[in-house]
């Protein structure tokens, strides 16, 4: 394996960037329980009249304190000659008004795993009160309903036979669960006994047959029900399955819903696209399974880096979501009804008859664990991030620089390279925040330590980086060399901190960068306790306060492994088996090192981490990028889509490597990935090992001014970018959202991503195509949108040709919206921390305008205390004015968040105004206004210099 990473590298080099291995990575076919799961779905579909087999016992329901529970019948297994108990059923009513079903096995012969709710819910959730939800009488055919909700407009209706669980939002069928029929559950069983018992059977079935009693025939999709259910082999690996098949499926309807989104990761479209029924796309469903997936294909529903199993449905009606808490390899068919080609509306005007609603089918299918689903009814988007955020965390304010740009390449070689492209920076007038060093920096990749000849005197070089406001981050993967001397390595063994092969006893090896290797347990608490520790700074040797973390290969890629990861017997600390909490590992190692650099500092210190894979939850510990994606244009033009789903999926805090991580962008290619990745939430650049060097300034002029323009735009919209982050640390809102979720009511943007809107204001249209100097932007809404350059102006809704020079993309700030921005030129965000700043007040038609400002120290946990600044600005009726915005307004702020307060609005900056504005009245100061006319019309650009007032000062300002 290391010798084809060899030789997919030296394929690298000589320039030919290859495809994805397909073959290295299992199709649903290839999986057992997708292929059986599947199969009963084919075989629900070729069933006349499928009912589902399940019925819930109606006299066992029983409603207290917000939890449902009721016992679940499987009437297939009831014929068998010695059933198994039914499943076990609860569907809980939560304070947030999300409702959570659960369904387990009762009396399993072995427990099912259920921990995954410890790790991802951030706390005990509260019941909804008695008084927000009621229960109807049940119905002659058995159907229990509850109203729930603020104003009770939310109904669950379960019905017992068939069973089914329906989501109303008032008196509309919206979610509904096992409305197809695809529940299964296949329950733990004992090998030996169940093949005495087949055995047993198939004698009986034989004397019956030969007798003429029965005839045996099972069809083939039957048949293939019972494949694979213990060892399952894949290429030359075996899963040895010692507690056998476990899986469950359920099918989830989104009514009168078209669009889906979520469920990343992969490299597809927003709206995710069909994997069955006529004309899908795809063949395959979404594989979510955290894997290393060498060069990825765009396009295709294959299972990346990280996986959230969360999922929203959106129409001009409606919106929900459900969160499917499994941490085990899952697969998701998504199947359309109805394609409404045409938006619902145009095509019922046309045909002046109704149209079926357009609904989504979607069939979820886990491997191990138990049936646990959250479902959100909003009403709202921003109410369904709530919701779900409030469950599984929002994401932790970031240090301040971490928003700012990040230079990456594997690698920087010594500290000389390291100088002189710290030198790089300055010498060519562009900003940076941190330069990063990948796993060659490490004594022959034993993490936590330097090469000494080529790094010696590491804290000499972070400070060189420090004095000029800048970070350092380095590379700590959770693969630890196998070496006795190595002092991690021999510790953990020591602690016997190690995963352990099936048998639970010997650690498990494999193979990874450093050679033979073995992998920390992060399931272990007393093993991240032991990681957390590991970064104090007397540990860590050559660490100092500004250098961060960077987490890789956490799926955990394993390159001697079956699909390059870790085997799935292996086993985990409790004797729980890696089936059941895979998608999980990489968060919780991104969770420890975010404890230990969090606990090497007295001072209360926010961390940095970046995390290659991620889960729900990961938000609460650091950013995330999409890995290695390679350096052409399908793969900067599908970043878009995969960042806006990651966000939407509640971890905004994210990005793609600048320039293409594999292969050697062009310049035309580079300045445009600059332009666009000023735009994502994590603003890093990287590039593999054997690319050629593409530091800003290597392709010289014009390219190097180009990048240089949009590495600043960047850093005049840090204030904004950190306010969003604010925003979305405290309601899970998303950072850069998707047109539909600013613009719900218009359906020409459901399917939109080629174009974003950051926070509410800015709208952001990548280029993503060579030799292209115009864009066609849909501008939203009966607005305007005000070029960011030159305040152009254009008015929605419609789509138009914009000017898209090889030096700029269309970024456009909508009416109605006030940005802060700082606009001096410098070289850290650092060192921009006592800059004054301006607002860009964009007007709309009626004159009216919003917007905020969150500041604080940027780097501590004190803003939990209070120790921060929210201003809102608004402008109604020609007055401009600030309020204080804090809920703890009693707590006294520091000094140095009182000298941030105190800094100066330099520059007011009003667009759309329909008249030339004359005066600005501060108290009694009468301020001069300088006005020109917008560029292209549409309006004056109006400038007031030194308003002579503060950015944390609360105040009033009228004009004229
Ligand atoms: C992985 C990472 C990549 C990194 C490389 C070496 O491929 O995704 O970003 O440069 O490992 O550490």
């Amino acid at each position: 394996m290391t010798i084809l990473r060899s030789v997919l590298a030296l394929g690298v080099v000589l320039g030919c960037v290859g495809a994805v291995k397909r073959e290295d990575f299992k199709t649903c076919a290839q999986s057992g329980f997708c292929a059986r799961n599947r199969a009963y779905a084919e075989l629900a579909k070729e069933t006349p009249n499928w009912i589902s087999p399940f019925q819930m016992n109606p006299s066992s329901l029983r409603l207290k304190d917000g939890i449902l529970t009721g016992d679940l019948i499987d009437t297939q297994e009831e014929k068998q000659p010695s059933p198994r108990p039914g499943l076990a059923f609860e569907l809980h009513l939560l304070d947030n008004d999300a409702v959570r079903v659960r369904i387990t096995e009762r009396e399993g012969v072995l427990p099912r795993y259920d921990g995954v709710q410890d790790t991802v819910l951030v706390k005990p959730y509260g019941m909804a009160k008695d008084s927000s939800y009621k229960q109807l009488s049940k119905d002659t055919d058995g159907v229990l309903s509850i109203q729930y909700g603020a104003q009770r407009q939310n109904t669950v209706k379960i019905s017992s036979a068939p069973f089914k669980i329906e989501f109303l939002v008032n008196d509309v069928t919206t979610v509904v669960l096992n409305g197809e029929g695809l529940l299964r559950f296949e329950r733990l069983r004992k090998k030996q006994v169940e093949e005495a018992n087949e055995e047993g059977k198939l004698n009986d079935q034989e004397a019956r047959k030969k007798e003429g009693e029965i005839k045996i025939e099972k069809s083939a999709l039957e048949l293939k029900l019972e494949e694979n259910l213990w060892e399952e082999r894949f290429k030359d690996s075996t899963d040895s399955k010692p507690r056998g098949p476990e899986s469950f499926g359920l099918d989830i309807t989104f009514s009168g819903i078209n669009h889906v989104y979520g469920i990343p990761e992969h490299a597809t479209s927003l709206s995710l696209k069909a994997t069955k029924g006529p004309d899908a796309p795809y063949s395959e469903p979404y594989r979510l399974y955290n894997l290393d997936v060498f060069e990825y294909e765009v396009d295709n529903p294959m299972a990346l880096y990280g996986s959230v199993p969360f999922m929203l449905g959106h129409s001009k009606n409606s919106t929900a979501a459900v969160f499917w808490m499994n941490a085990a390899e899952t697969w998701v068919d998504v199947e359309k009804t109805a394609e409404d080609k045409n938006s619902g509306i145009l095509s019922w005007i046309k045909s002046k008859k109704a149209v079926p609603a357009p609904s989504t089918k979607t069939h979820w299918m886990s491997e191990a664990g138990i049936l646990d689903v959250f479902v959100f009814l909003g009403p709202t988007q921003r109410d369904i991030f709530r919701q779900y955020s409030s469950l599984v965390g929002t994401t932790a304010l970031p240090q301040a620089f971490s928003i700012a740009y990040h230079q990456c390449r594997w690698n920087y070689n010594t500290q000389q390279d390291v100088a002189e492209v710290d030198a790089g920076f300055d010498e060519h007038d562009i900003p940076y925040d941190v330069l990063w060093l990948d796993i060659e920096h490490t004594n022959g990749k034993r993490y936590f330590t330097w090469d000494e000849a080529k790094f010696p005197n590491p804290t000499d070089m972070q400070q060189s980086l420090a004095n000029k406001g800048r970070k350092m981050v380095t590379i700590i993967d959770p693969h630890i060399k196998k070496d006795d001397q190595y002092h991690v390595s021999k510790e953990g063994n020591d602690l016997d901190l190690y995963i352990k092969n099936k048998d639970g006893q010997s650690a498990f090896d494999g193979w990874c960068w450093p050679g033979s290797s073995q992998w920390i347990d992060f399931y272990n608490p007393k093993a991240r306790d032991w990681w957390a520790s590991q970064f104090s700074y007397d540990r860590y040797k050559g660490s100092t306060k500004t250098l961060f973390t960077w987490n890789d290969m956490n799926e955990p890629s394993v390159f001697s492994g079956p699909e390059i990861t870790i085997p799935k017997d292996v086993i985990h600390h409790g004797n729980v088996e890696h089936r059941n909490v895979h998608n999980l590992y990489g968060t919780m190692f991104h969770s420890a090192t975010a404890q230990g650099l969090i606990q090497r500092n007295e001072t209360n210190q926010r961390p940095f981490v970046l995390s290659r894979a991620f889960f729900a939850g990961t938000q609460r510990y650091g950013a995330i990028w999409t890995g290695d994606n390679l350096a052409n244009w399908e793969h900067l033009e599908i970043a878009s889509p995969m960042l806006l789903t990651i966000g939407l999926s509640g971890i905004p805090f994210s990005g793609a490597d600048v320039g293409g991580f594999f292969g050697n962008p062009d310049a035309e290619l580079l300045v445009r990935w600059y332009q666009a990745g000023a735009f994502y939430p994590f603003f890093r650049a990287h590039a593999h090992l054997d690319s050629k060097r593409r530091e800003p300034w290597l392709f010289g002029e014009p390219y190097t001014s180009q990048i240089r323009e949009a590495v600043r735009t960047r850093y005049t919209y840090l204030p904004f970018w950190y306010t969003l982050f604010h925003e979305t640390s405290v309601d899970g809102t998303p950072i850069i959202r998707p047109m539909f979720t600013e613009f719900p009511e218009d359906e020409t943007v459901f399917a939109m991503d080629d174009q974003y809107m950051v926070g509410d204001a800015l709208l952001v249209k990548p280029v993503t195509k060579p030799g292209i100097t115009r864009s066609s932007v849909y501008f939203a809404g009966n607005e305007k949108w005000f070029d960011i350059k030159d305040y152009s102006v254009e008015q929605g809704p419609g789509i138009k040709e914009v000017a898209s020079p090889s030096d700029k993309i269309a970024v456009y700030q909508r009416a109605g919206t006030i940005v802060p921005k700082r606009e001096r030129p410098r070289r850290s965000s650092k060192a921009m921390e006592h800059d004054p700043f301006t607002l860009v007040i964009a007007l709309d038609n009626r004159g009216e305008a919003s917007g905020r400002i969150y500041l604080d120290d940027g780097e501590s946990f004190h803003y939990e205390q209070g120790d921060y600044i929210l201003h809102e600005f608004r402008v109604s009726q020609g007055v401009l004015s600030s309020h204080d915005l804090r809920t703890e307004s009693k707590v006294k702020v520091s000094e140095y968040v009182q000298r941030i307060g105190a800094l100066r609005i330099e520059r007011l900056v009003f667009l759309g105004s329909k008249i030339a504005l004359t005066k600005v009245n501060v108290g009694d100061r009468s301020l001069q206004v300088d006005c020109t006319h917008a560029p292209n019309g549409g309006g004056h650009v109006c400038t007031v210099k030194e308003p002579q007032v503060a950015i944390g000062e609360s105040f009033s300002l009228s004009f004229e």
